[in-house]
């Protein structure tokens, strides 16, 4: 039975206003345990393909079935649970995490797949001790070649089992020997039962596989065709012991969080720097928030001061209403009742009145009689002090009666005392 088959598949990718129809009604069948090689000119699409093969893009149109199952029907998690536990990746620049070591590196598909960490590190270093790289568990990937890097990735392609293997130009990046190596693995892998696929555009490479798929400007060109008789090993796949989803997602958040820390660790000049700009960052957006908030109470402080939130309450309903004439005026008791509003923040009762006031002058001894408006205020917020000022005079010698100050209340009389 076959565990890859593609039918009718069509991809193409938008740019702009054009259409790039990369790969053209690809058919094409894999039987579990074949080592293929698919080889191609640069841009024939070659990547493309392998990518739809591994669930990491979906063609346009078309069916792609694993082991007879439509990948279309499957959820964005069940693709992901397909893409974890059946398929490994191998690259040509190996993506590995620069920062974490190789035995790290290669655990991070089990961290995914739930494997608690005695079993996943014990696995982890059971691959690397047998793709021949015993004594380097502890190297980062600066520190190992390109053939060694090759091989980390290669273990960590296998780490959840990888009964497909996916390898897009694993020896590009290699000299011959290392890229010999690397074959020679994937060569062991696919006679335990591993199904191999590599795409590759050099023929000596493509050679390695029993079947040959050349594909031309997106089109499937020549098929050697599958090796009917050939002797395949079954997949066995690797024991897996899962633990609880609590367990996994504690163990995730360590990992990353190590993660996070060894990276800060290892770029220490990038780290501070960062950490700077957010310190300045966050210090500027308070800076703005304060002053916007300082402003802000200057300009309603100011505003108050024009007098924009006081309210003038007169006796009756509205100017010259009839029914006005019963209230005659406020009383103190009136100011209570306003001052225990919620919306009101002080009261200041005023008095106006017209008295009559008797100026008598020393000199001339003639007696006016003179009209003056008095004012009393009673400032609520101070020390309730009143104080009186004359606002209109309607004599001559107005600078002989201003400034008449007084501390008691209406009635007033002032009479110089000398007469
Ligand atoms: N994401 C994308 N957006 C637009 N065009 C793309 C994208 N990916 C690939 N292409 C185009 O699709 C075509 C096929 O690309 P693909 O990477 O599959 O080629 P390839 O056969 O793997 O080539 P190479 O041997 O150089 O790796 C190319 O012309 C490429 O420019
Ligand atoms: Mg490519």
């Amino acid at each position: 039975m076959s565990i890859i088959e593609l039918k009718n598949i069509q991809r193409s990718y938008v740019n702009g206003s054009q259409s790039l129809h990369v790969l053209k009604d690809i058919n094409l069948q894999i039987a579990s345990g074949e080592m293929v090689a698919i080889i191609g000119p640069s841009g024939s699409g070659k990547s493309t393909l392998l990518n739809i093969l591994g669930c990491l893009d979906a063609a346009d149109s078309g069916d792609y079935f694993i082991d007879g199952k439509n990948t279309a029907s499957l959820s964005h998690d069940a693709l992901a649970k397909v893409r974890r536990e059946h398929i490994g990746f191998i690259f040509q620049r190996y993506h590995l995490m620069p920062d974490l070591t190789a035995l790290s590196n290669v655990e991070i598909p089990a961290i995914y797949a739930n494997l608690p960490g005695p079993s996943r590190r014990e696995r982890a270093a059971q691959l690397l001790e047998r793709l021949g790289l015993r004594g380097r568990e502890h190297h980062k990937p600066g520190e190992l070649s390109g053939g060694q890097q090759q091989r980390v990735s290669i273990a960590r392609a296998l780490m959840n089992g990888a009964e497909i293997i996916l390898a897009d130009e694993p020896t590009g990046a290699l000299d011959s020997h290392s890229g010999e190596e690397v074959l020679r693995i994937l060569h062991d892998l696919n006679r335990e039962g591993h199904t191999v696929i590599i795409v590759t555009h050099d023929m000596k490479v493509a050679q390695h596989a029993e079947r040959i798929i050349e594909i031309q400007d997106g089109e499937i060109f020549a098929d050697s065709g599958r090796q009917q008789n050939a002797v395949r090993a079954r997949y066995i796949p690797a024991p897996r012991k899962s633990q609880s989803k609590l367990r996994g997602f504690v163990d995730r958040l360590r990992e990353s969080m190590s993660m996070a820390l060894n990276a800060m660790n290892t770029h220490r000049l990038r780290t501070a720097l960062t950490m700077t700009g957010i310190i300045f960052g966050i210090a500027a957006v308070v800076t703005v928030v304060a002053l916007g908030q300082g402003a802000r109470e200057k300009t309603l402080e100011s505003i108050s001061g024009l007098g924009t939130n006081v309210v003038s309450v007169y006796a009756g309903g509205d100017f010259a209403e009839d029914d006005a004439h019963p209230v005659l005026t406020l009383v103190m008791a009136d100011a209570d009742v306003i001052a225990r509003q919620q919306f009101v923040d002080k009261v200041s009762p005023e008095l106006l009145s017209t008295q009559p006031i008797r100026y008598l002058s020393n000199l001339r001894k003639h007696r006016y009689r003179v009209s003056a408006k008095i004012i009393l205020r009673f400032r609520a917020s101070n020390s309730l002090k009143a104080a009186t000022s004359v606002t209109s005079v309607t004599h001559s010698k107005r600078s002989s009666l201003i400034p008449i100050r007084a501390t008691s209340s209406l009635p007033l009389m002032r009479t110089p005392s000398a007469r």
